[in-house]
């Protein structure tokens, strides 16, 4: 690809505003020598006005979700991608949430602009497990483990059964559940479905992936590690 729109789709800007870049000489290779639009050079040796390029396509990064942020490019009110660089913004293909989280359900996010990866983890088949914790508004009654884990629970709207899920209970009002699929605000219907009703909600890990001490509304990319971990395979 030509570097022009390599970087253009980095979203450093229009294909004319990085020819222009070019033009002024802000694009240089690691040594400082300036570099020519039609010059053949890797990704990790390109430099801008002296800094590194942004991530190459192929980006994941994970991250803490806080409450009140959408996961939508556009919405009236604070969303995910205020937390990120605003180039990533820009960028095509684009960075896309790895399936949603709620607005007010914080935690672990995944994010790509890798398409097959996304359906890899998004996919029914791959049954990743996603840890989510739970305060309720009223006590367990005792016998959630046993609905949620029976693979037969139907949800309101829904045509077939949920699979079967895992119900930890940490405290009277406080559950860790453990899914193997995504629906439309799982976690919350599934509580209503026993008649309770979830007042916070917080994915702490996805597969092999936990938030680690990542603080709050900050993000870091993933490495070929981090992907293995998150689909179990060996180091
Ligand atoms: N289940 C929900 O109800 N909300 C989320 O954000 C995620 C899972």
């Amino acid at each position: 690809m030509k570097l022009v729109k390599h970087i253009a789709n980095l979203g450093y800007g229009s294909r004319k505003q990085v020819e222009w870049l070019f033009r002024e000489g802000r694009v240089t290779d690691a040594a400082g020598e300036v570099l020519y639009a039609d010059d053949k050079v890797g990704h990790d040796f390109i430099r801008i006005d002296g800094e590194p390029l942004d991530p190459a396509p192929g980006l994941v990064l994970m991250l803490h979700k806080p409450t009140g942020y959408t996961c939508s490019t556009k919405d009236t009110g604070r969303l995910i991608y205020d937390l990120l660089p605003p180039r990533f913004r820009e960028r095509s293909p684009v960075v896309s949430p790895v399936g949603r989280l709620d607005r007010d359900t914080s935690g672990l996010l995944l994010m790509t602009d890798d398409g097959a990866l996304l359906h890899r983890i998004v996919s029914p088949k791959s049954k990743l497990p996603k840890v989510y914790e739970a305060t309720l508004a009223n006590d367990l009654r005792g016998d959630e483990a046993g609905i949620f884990a029976s693979g037969t629970l139907m949800l309101e709207s829904e045509t077939m059964p949920l699979l079967p899920a895992g119900l930890e209970i940490v405290s009277p009002r406080q559950a860790r559940l453990t899914l193997h699929e995504g629906r439309y605000h799982q976690v919350r219907r599934m509580f209503a479905a026993v008649g309770n009703h979830v007042t916070a909600l917080h994915r702490s890990a996805i597969g092999g992936i936990a938030l680690d001490g990542l603080e709050e509304g900050r993000w870091r990319l993933l490495d070929a590690g981090d992907l293995r971990r998150l689909f179990g395979e060996p180091a």
